[in-house]
């Protein structure tokens, strides 16, 4: 390959050189028609491939977020996961997805912690390497992300991290170091400092990454992360988005004046070839992409989400009976009808369908249903089945583009949420234009309005209704971009009026390298009942049902890229609707739909408590299945959910007045600090049950191999995830109680034994001198069992 690379660079010359490393379109790399290059589509994102467009004409199949796929502690369903993930990629015509997202869980406050596998390095890297293997085995590269220490996102532009060498080496690096080993082709550098430098410019993209790793792969900028002309002598080698404001022709100039070596700039060229190469644009054709219709991935995604969902307590409520006769689930919670299936942000993609947990239930059991609470504050995106477009006379609205009144685009769109970024039509428009007509449901006041940025007017009727500007309120223009600012009016209309609507937009927010940049919500709120009925109408519906099950969570602008949490209590009344619910019914099950730990005050109230991270397009099935038993939940926690945010050890994510975040606490992050400092948390690191009973036992040590038995005791077949941990007891390094060092995941039948090996490897032992990597002489103790506090089986390894 290096001849080949050396050929066709030697065909370019600067001026080349510098296009192919600086992007070409928003997801977009440039080609050069000169080698026979095309230029090639990238996009987010590590669960689920939007690709280019944001665009709900070419939906992607969603897929459990970041934590719901480490839950299931399973590499072998990773590489499923990664076959569809390339699949899709290949369907989108995408060389390079943009994930996994790979920063660590320090704080739960971290606002893409649902996007992030896990507290723990070693879990982490395990995930991080199995889907870096599993897309490229399929010729697409992933795109292992934020290289480094981007765990929080106050401030993520600008916050300068201040982290010790030793938790770089151990945390925060290893499971980068992993998915370098494991060969990933891309690797995002953050928009972060780490120690005065920003990423894009860090001397952490020479060592390790380049160096001591060998990473020779593509080094990409996070988007607009690119922050000088100079810094381009530094280790990013592809700068995007495109088209480049800091790179191009700046970057031509600099070189030819002798201000960057042209070598620099070649070294860079050759790795973009590299990748080409490598990802078939160049030479030869990709690889043939994995088989999947609609069936394969949607079966494919349910069987995920029910392998991530992490019971956390059952007092036998769990699996559901077959349902006898008369046998009644009251399903309430605001996620019951409107879940959660994914995070806020890049890693948003557009399904083409989902399932909530009330159609799934409503499949299998009789289900009686109502939120008992609602989240929303402002306006959601009006359901496509209340507008129909009047141009097309189908479901959805007309948009217009216009410049200076005249029009130059017009589609129709089926849906109540737009996003136009890296839209070439919105960049010629002065304004945007929404038409439908809006059909009411039921009589009653319904709020109408408009979530964006710009100059807004609506018109309802033909009439002018409201006018006005709206901007941005946070700094994040990708938290703008998903949850615009909203104005609306009052309407009091009767079921079945029909009202025509008409939106226009001015004024259009661009940002630097960006372009036009804007978020569209149309938006509604139904009549309602008043609250206090509302909440009592789910307390009845709970005293009338055999089992009453509450599905509660998080909100879009909660868990969301741009913005960290300030606090782990669920939104709005739900706590209380579960206390009420649990007060009438001893047969309620909670279903968590968050994508990071909440507080549950009321975990010891209830019959059984589920935890389904963002699960997907199949939320519905899924959890259906788990409830009746048709599949085990399957997760374990790879993340420490506490009692209350206040006895959580690592929590801060906001930076001092000069812009530095410290990591103070050194390696001792997630189950270590709460280890060390002594506070119980409600459920540990590892944590989760099955359906199922297991003996594990005659755990045996050779080297560095250790075998124990696990024995399905129980009457139906399980999984069990064997974890094993080293501890030491006499130490002159400061150490974590315990660290996990290695695990397996096995299924077994009722009454089956399994004798499962586990290798622990050799990093394990390791700890970070400053110099280098060396195992401190003497004895470890290795600790197996389930979970980080529940090990009953110890040995000795040298
Ligand atoms: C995010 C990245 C993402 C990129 C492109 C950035 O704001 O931090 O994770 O891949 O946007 O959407």
């Amino acid at each position: 390959m290096r001849e080949r690379i050396e050929e066709l660079l030697g065909k370019l010359d600067l001026a080349d050189k510098v296009r192919l490393i600086s992007g070409a379109g928003m997801f977009r790399m440039a080609g050069h028609t000169g080698i026979g290059l095309a230029e090639l589509p990238v996009s987010d994102g590590p669960s689920g491939v939007r690709g280019e467009n944001w665009d709900e004409r070419e939906p992607s199949v969603s897929l459990p977020s970041g934590t719901a796929l480490a839950a299931t502690w399973d590499r072998e369903l990773l590489d499923e996961i990664g076959a569809l993930i390339a699949a899709q990629a290949r369907a989108k015509d995408v060389y390079a997805v943009l994930g996994p997202t790979i920063n660590l869980h320090r704080s739960p406050l971290g606002g893409r912690h649902f996007e992030c596998f896990s507290e723990d390095p070693m879990l982490s890297a395990e995930m991080a390497g199995a889907y870096v293997r599993a897309v490229q085995a399929h010729g697409v590269s992933a795109c292992p992300k934020h290289y480094v220490a981007n765990d929080s996102e106050t401030d993520r532009f600008s916050v300068d991290v201040r982290v010790d060498d030793r938790a770089l080496r151990e945390l925060y690096l290893y499971p980068f170091e992993r998915s370098v080993a494991a060969g990933a082709w891309m690797v995002m550098a953050a928009y972060n400092s780490v120690d005065g430098t920003t990423m894009t410019e860090n001397s952490l993209l020479d060592e390790p990454l380049k160096g001591a790793w060998g990473f020779d792969g593509v080094v990409v900028s996070d988007w607009t992360a690119v922050r000088s002309t100079e810094g381009a002598a530094a280790g990013t080698d592809l700068c995007m988005p495109g088209p480049p404001m800091l790179w191009g022709a700046p970057l031509e100039a600099a070189v030819r004046a002798g201000e960057i070596p042209e070598s620099a700039i070649d070294e860079k060229v050759r790795r973009i070839l590299r990748f080409a190469i490598r990802v078939g644009a160049l030479d030869g054709s990709p690889r043939p992409a994995p088989e999947f219709g609609d069936q394969r991935a949607a079966e494919l995604v349910r069987r995920a989400a029910a392998a991530a969902m992490v019971l956390v307590r059952n007092d036998g409520v769990l699996p559901l009976r077959a349902s006898a006769a008369g046998h009644t689930v009251a399903l309430l919670g605001p996620g019951a009808a409107d879940p959660r299936v994914m995070g806020g942000g890049s890693a948003t993609v557009i399904p083409a369908h989902t399932t909530t947990p009330l159609t799934g239930l409503s499949a299998v059991l009789p289900v009686t249903h109502t939120p008992g609470v609602w989240l929303t504050e402002g306006l959601s995106a009006v359901a496509p089945e209340l507008i129909t477009d009047p141009d097309t006379g189908t479901p959805g609205l007309a948009l217009r583009y216009l410049a200076d009144g005249e029009e130059i685009g017009r589609q129709h769109r089926a849906t109540g949420t737009l996003v136009l970024f890296g839209d070439a039509t919105a960049e010629r428009a002065t304004s945007i234009e929404l038409r439908t007509r809006l059909r009411a449901e039921t009589s009653g006041e319904w709020r109408i309005g408009v979530g964006a940025m710009g100059r807004v007017r609506l018109e309802l009727d033909g009439e002018l209704a409201d006018e006005g500007e709206l901007t941005m309120s946070g700094a994040d223009p990708v938290a703008a971009l998903l949850h615009p600012p909203q104005r609306a009016v009052t309407r009091t209309l009767r079921a079945g009026q029909v009202v025509d609507i008409r939106i226009t937009i001015e004024n259009l927010l661009a940002l630097p390298g960006l372009g036009v940049f804007l978020g569209l919500t149309l938006g509604v709120t139904p009549p309602r009942r008043s609250e206090a009925e509302e909440f009592e109408a789910a307390v009845q519906a709970a005293r009338a049902a055999d089992v009453a099950v509450v599905v509660v969570g998080t909100t879009e602008q909660i868990e969301s890229e741009g913005a960290d949490r300030t606090t782990l209590r669920l939104p709005g009344r739900q706590d209380e609707l579960v206390s009420a619910v649990a007060a009438v019914n001893p047969r309620t099950v909670v279903v968590v739909n968050s994508g990071a730990p909440v507080e549950m005050p009321w975990r010891e109230e209830v019959a059984a408590v589920l935890l389904s991270w963002f699960p997907g397009q199949e939320f519905g099935g899924a959890l259906a299945d788990v409830l009746t038993g048709v599949r085990e939940p399957g997760g374990r926690l790879p993340t420490t959910w506490p009692v209350t945010m206040a006895d959580v050890p690592v929590l801060d994510t906001t930076p001092a007045a000069d812009g530095t975040l410290t990591y103070g606490e050194g390696v001792h992050i997630g189950y270590r600090a709460w280890l060390r400092s002594g506070v119980e948390p409600a459920y540990p690191f590892g944590h989760g049950l099955g359906y199922t009973t297991w003996e594990l036992s005659d755990l045996a040590v050779s080297a560095r191999t250790a075998t124990v038995t696990v024995r399905n005791t129980g009457d139906r077949p399980g999984k069990y995830v064997v974890q094993a941990y080293l501890s030491r007891t006499d130490s002159t390094i400061d150490r974590p109680v315990r660290w996990l060092a290695a695990f397996a995941t096995v299924t077994a039948d009722a009454g089956e034994s399994r004798r499962v090996e586990i290798t622990l490897p050799q990093r394990s032992f390791e700890h970070w001198t400053g110099q280098g990597w060396a195992v401190e002489p003497g004895t470890f103790t290795l600790h197996v069992g389930a979970s980080v506090t529940d090990l009953p089986l110890t040995a000795e390894v040298g």
